[in-house]
């Protein structure tokens, strides 16, 4: 089965990636969701520009706390960075943990920032350890301390940086060393959007991308299968405009919601095939579980990793997959959406 899927929270293509560039909100009052960290940025940022502006233009320029961004993918850990270096009227400069495999690519990049500008590190979890060690004084004291040569000819240099924010993204914050995490000062997990939230992202979206304004109850058809993700929900409001527009009047209800989606296998949760296919199999194959996900991995001949990063998030988000000490499980909530036989509730003990 391909895992290319239409609800993937990852960008599908790069023109998908220029699309929602252009949707993405520019400043904290235009982004939706996520409203205690709005609310937490935009008070951090507002002291750094009171701050400011009592300093004299001859005194460093201030800079905001490095800020550690966590939670699933598609949710705008990205998009997060461009608004705060926008408030903050700065430059980002944007990076990834496995991009800095060595001391001297992250010399480079630090060594590239002006005063106050974002450094946005995605998947900081994959910085390589020995990386890692010299971030801690570049965080504290904008500093890098580099070691030449060996032996009797060992020397220290140290290379000065300009104050800046480091702004690290991870969808894996268990696996930060504490050193690293604690030197964040504004730590925040990233949730789910609600299917509000995801209303209002579509109908904004919808408005930029000069449609006529879909219904309330469409947009709510949109939300509910966008898996509590704008991208999610960009990508299905792009579908659902391109099916208006071939098959009807442009204008869209939650019939050619319905029709669309249902053409691309997503039904009203915003499960695919392959997310049936994972509980038909545990379910059927497996007596509803618990079962370990390599043994699942196995029957239906797709990576555990894809299984365990893509499809399993979501299905415990909504409760319809336990993850117990021996194996996945059914619940009874996903064998009833999808009309399967329900496995026997005296069975289904996620404590065990
Ligand atoms: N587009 C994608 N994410 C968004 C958000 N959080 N607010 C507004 N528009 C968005």
């Amino acid at each position: 089965m391909s895992t290319e899927r239409l609800i993937s929270s990852s960008p599908m293509s790069e023109i998908e990636d220029q699309t929602n560039w252009a949707l993405r909100p520019k400043s904290l009052n235009e982004y939706i969701g996520q409203a205690e960290l709005v609310e937490r940025v935009l008070i951090a940022v507002q002291a750094v520009q009171a701050r400011q502006e009592a300093k004299g233009d001859d005194e460093p320029r201030e800079h905001l706390e490095h800020v550690l961004l966590h939670g699933p993918p598609g949710l705008g850990k990205t998009t997060l960075a461009h608004v705060i270096a926008n408030e903050l009227g700065t430059n980002l400069h944007v990076t990834s943990g496995p991009a800095l495999a060595r001391g001297t690519d992250l010399v480079a990049a630090l060594t590239r920032l002006g005063p106050g500008d974002v450094l946005f590190i995605d998947e900081i979890h994959r910085l390589p350890i020995a990386v890692e060690e010299f971030i801690y004084p570049a965080m504290e004291d904008f500093k890098i301390d580099i070691c030449l040569d060996t032996g009797l000819n060992a020397r220290t240099v140290q290379i000065k940086c300009a104050p800046f924010t480091l702004l690290g993204a991870t969808t894996r914050a268990g696996l930060l060393s504490s050193p690293l995490r604690s030197r964040f000062g504004l730590v925040h997990h990233l949730k789910y959007y609600d299917d509000r939230d995801l209303m209002h992202i579509v109908k904004r979206s919808s408005s930029m991308l000069q449609m006529e304004t879909p219904s309330s109850d469409a947009l709510g058809a949109i939300a509910s299968r966008s898996r509590g993700t704008p991208r999610i929900a960009n990508r299905l409001l792009r579908r659902v405009r391109d099916y208006a527009m071939v098959r009807h009047d442009a204008k869209i209800n939650p019939g050619i919601v319905d029709d669309a989606l249902e053409l691309e296998g997503i039904d009203h949760l915003g499960l695919d095939e392959l997310d049936r296919a994972f509980l038909k199999t545990i379910h059927s194959v497996f007596d509803g579980g618990p079962v370990g996900l390599e043994a699942i991995s196995a029957t239906m001949n797709e990576d555990s990793g894809t299984l365990e990063d893509v499809v399993e998030p979501y299905l415990l988000q909504i409760g319809f997959l336990a993850r117990t000490k021996r194996g996945r499980q059914i619940t009874p909530r996903a064998c009833e959406h999808l009309g399967l036989k329900l496995i026997n509730s005296d069975l289904f003990n996620p404590s065990l």
